[in-house]
């Protein structure tokens, strides 16, 4: 899977990215990153990029040619006009079944946004999907390109080990994944629950299941929610 980050700061996606297990796939070669400068397909002898906004208001806008011609590029570069991802807090919320449905692409671009925003006629030209992390604003989307790579890339095949894959972890099946415990037996006073030392693999199965339906319900009633729905319609 190839990813080509479009962004004013390359260095700060690629550092943070080509760190521990993602740096490690791509040097497996079982993904690339490529971030591409938009500020290299700036037309202007000042290498400028952003712009006012028509009809007044705050701040600066990024103008649509270099972020146009970058994405060109790119598309040159691969033969067709690939997926493109604009991280905004004006899209759909990023999810775990999403990073999964992601990781089918062969390629997948993900464009930054910057300032107040960017010239609307861009993002009709290019845009297929429009992603959030989360409901609060960042100063940009290279925070949120960086999460959605590491969400997606981690469900490329390979891409974890067997011993970091786990089919039990968090959302595999809408559930919170139970808590779990390592050395020593006893720590400040709190021990280990004595089901997991048992070595009987049945009943720590269900203790885990138990231990997972009860977090959900706590922690994320949200969650819990669509789960119980899921389950009257089957
Ligand atoms: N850009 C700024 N805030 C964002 C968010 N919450 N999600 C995606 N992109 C953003």
């Amino acid at each position: 899977m190839k990813f080509y980050i479009l962004t004013l700061f390359p260095e700060m996606v690629l550092t943070g990215l080509r760190t521990s297990i993602i740096g490690r796939a791509e040097e497996a070669g079982l993904l690339s990153l490529e971030a591409v400068n938009i500020r290299d397909f700036s037309a202007n002898k000042h290498h400028k990029v952003d712009d006012y906004p028509y009809g007044g208001g705050a701040g600066m806008l990024m103008q649509a040619q270099p972020v146009y011609d970058a994405f060109c590029s790119v598309a040159a570069q691969i033969g067709r006009k690939p997926r493109c991802v604009y991280l905004t807090p004006q899209g759909r919320v990023f999810e775990q079944a999403m990073a999964k449905e992601l990781a089918g692409e062969e390629e997948l671009v993900l464009l930054c946004g910057h300032y107040e925003g960017m010239d609307e006629r861009v993002l009709d030209e290019i845009v297929t999907d429009f992603i959030s992390i989360g409901d609060y604003v960042l100063t940009g989307g290279e925070l949120p390109a960086m999460v959605l790579v590491d969400a997606v890339s981690r469900m490329v095949p390979g891409v974890l080990t067997n011993e970091e894959s786990g089919s039990s972890e968090s959302f595999e099946d809408g559930l919170l994944e139970y808590p779990q415990y390592s050395r020593p037996e006893e720590w400040r006073g709190k021990k280990v629950p004595p089901v997991l030392l048992s070595g009987h693999h049945k009943n720590i199965e269900s203790w885990r299941r138990e231990q997972s339906l009860q977090r959900t319900r706590e922690r994320r009633p949200d969650l819990w929610e669509r789960y119980l729905q899921k389950f009257s319609k089957e």
